[in-house]
């Protein structure tokens, strides 16, 4: 059987549960989406079931998450999107002019400074969870008491009891004067027709139904009920049961809190910086090459690159081989260890005193629950000067804390929460931060390992946060944390452009790790 008939078993298997009968003339156009659960998402949304047309098919697309637009930012200038067979680009533009990034700042270049990486967090070689019933229990309840330790140390107005003393209570917990506070686990947050929210609240001795009232739009949590809440978050209520109600009506939320940052920074005597790229895809037919050299050619030839000591590439740095239906005909190098090495060739273009981070992301050839391990040392033989690392990874270059994570679960966050959209990935970043976890919601888009101790609860606040996957580019100061959204190396793809998704590739983001100052530059 052709390898297109079995995925296409699947997307009409998988279709045609969610209630909708595929028309033959759109089956070339569903066998090129790369997740059709997206669109069984957006079917489901609006209720809509039976006949898939050309014309069900362009509406459903229509039905699916604001996408990403170019949007101006600073530093960058202003550009189109450059397809593979484009004439070899122009010499990069001497950007190391910017204002906020002076190489007078940099008193010593990359090269004389000795590496300095000190790892955290990896996963590699530490996962221990054999996947059962209790390991997954034991994550959540890992989880529920780190993240409630941080909500106690931000202070609660009374003391936090259990869900099953709450419930016993009740009766004495019936007005405004009265409240109580639980702290526990979220599921089934929906906002109700008169735009409140109601979810439930679950502890180890019992759950609770809550029921957030957009009673004033001044009120702090207002912002809760309009954005909702994640599956598997970890919260705090406080609230009573008004006379009669089994549910409790809520009057404050309590995430751990976030006051400003206060940001590490290398010595003066260490002010080299550290860059940022990922979603190279290198295999696919849309990975940029004559940028990728472009780039190469500038970190030989310009000072603004005699600072940068370390390159952080956040994952998919392959595009991989089966990933979804049909890649093979997205690929120009359809062999896996090829599409490796080649990387590694790639990589041997940056001068020598550039240390790379390697992260891996869903494209790559490791398991796909987080958090993922290091790549397999047998794909890492044709790399010089590369640390391979684990998914997420929490590390520190001369005492400033980064962590990168490759940013699977941005798509969780956008199916959930109604700020944030593929193009402002950065309101996911910071919902991240807000709630201390990186991929909260099991059984969502993003696969997760059930480690004994959940390790995508994000321990210590970095002070860069870097993540990647939706090929979008963003950089900001956020309570005091450096935000960077990686930018891909990979063109539009046909799905993409299908959805009139812009990604914003080629750009470098350059951070000085003395004084925090970022740079965006384009090589397209
Ligand atoms: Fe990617
Ligand atoms: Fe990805």
């Amino acid at each position: 059987m052709p390898v297109s008939d079995e995925d296409w078993a699947v997307i009409h298997r998988k279709v045609t549960q969610a209630g909708l009968l595929p028309a033959k003339s759109v089956r070339e156009r569903l066998l090129e989406l790369p997740d059709i659960d997206l669109l069984i998402d957006a079917a489901k949304s609006i209720g809509k079931k039976g006949m898939l047309d050309a014309a069900t098919l362009d509406a459903l697309l229509g039905e699916m998450k604001p996408i990403q637009r170019p949007v101006k930012e600073e530093n960058v200038v202003a550009r189109t999107i450059a397809p593979v067979s484009a004439p070899e680009p122009s010499p990069a533009p001497r950007m190391h002019e910017l204002d906020d990034y002076r190489l007078v700042d940099f008193p010593m270049k990359a090269k004389d400074i000795d590496a300095e990486i000190s790892i955290h967090f990896d996963i590699t070689g530490k996962s221990v969870t054999e996947g059962r019933k209790e390991d997954i229990r034991s994550c959540f309840n890992d989880r529920l008491k780190q993240i409630r330790r941080l909500i106690l140390d931000g202070g609660l107005p009374n003391r936090p009891m259990k869900v099953n003393e709450l419930l016993r209570r009740k009766r004495s917990i019936s007005s405004v004067d009265e409240m109580a506070t639980v702290i526990g686990i979220v599921s089934d947050s929906k906002n109700t027709k008169g735009g409140h929210l109601r979810f439930t609240i679950e502890d180890d001795s019992g759950s609770v139904d809550c029921m957030l009232g957009l009673w004033n739009e001044d009120d702090a949590c207002s912002d809760i009920v309009h954005s909702g809440l994640m599956d598997d978050d970890v919260i705090g209520v406080t609230g009573h049961f008004p006379q009669g109600r089994d549910d409790l009506r809520v009057d404050d939320i309590h995430f751990p809190p976030l006051k400003m940052h206060n940001r590490n920074t290398a010595g003066e005597d260490r002010a080299v910086s550290v860059a940022f790229i990922s979603d190279l895809h290198l295999g696919s037919k849309t990975f940029l090459e004559p940028q990728w050299h472009k780039m190469i050619e500038w970190f030989n030839k310009d000072p603004l690159a005699e600072t940068i000591r370390y390159l952080v590439i956040s994952g998919d740095g392959v595009d991989g081989v089966g990933i979804y239906p049909g890649q093979e005909r997205e690929l120009n190098i359809p062999d896996l260890f090829n599409q490796y090495s080649t990387l590694g060739t790639m990589l041997q273009g940056l001068p020598e005193w550039v240390d790379v981070l390697l992260l891996p992301g869903n494209h790559d050839a490791v398991r796909p629950a987080e958090p993922q391990p290091a790549l397999d040392p047998e794909l890492q033989t044709d790399y010089n000067n590369t640390l391979f690392v684990g998914n997420p990874c929490d590390f520190s270059l001369h005492g400033v804390r980064v962590l990168s994570y490759h940013g699977v679960s941005i798509m969780d966050f956008v199916s959930s929460l109604r700020t944030v959209t593929f193009e402002r990935p950065e309101a996911a970043m910071k919902a991240m931060i807000d709630r201390r976890h990186l991929a909260p919601s099991w059984g969502g888009k993003t696969p997760l390992s059930p480690e004994p101790e959940d390790r995508l609860v994000i321990q210590e606040i970095p002070d860069i946060f870097v993540t990647g996957h939706v090929h979008g580019h963003h950089t900001e100061s956020y309570k005091g944390v450096t935000l960077v959204h990686s930018s891909t190396w990979q063109d539009q793809t046909s799905y993409q452009r299908m959805l009139g998704f812009q990604p914003k590739p080629c750009i470098l983001t350059v951070v000085n790790l003395h004084t925090h100052a970022t740079a965006a530059i384009p090589f397209v």
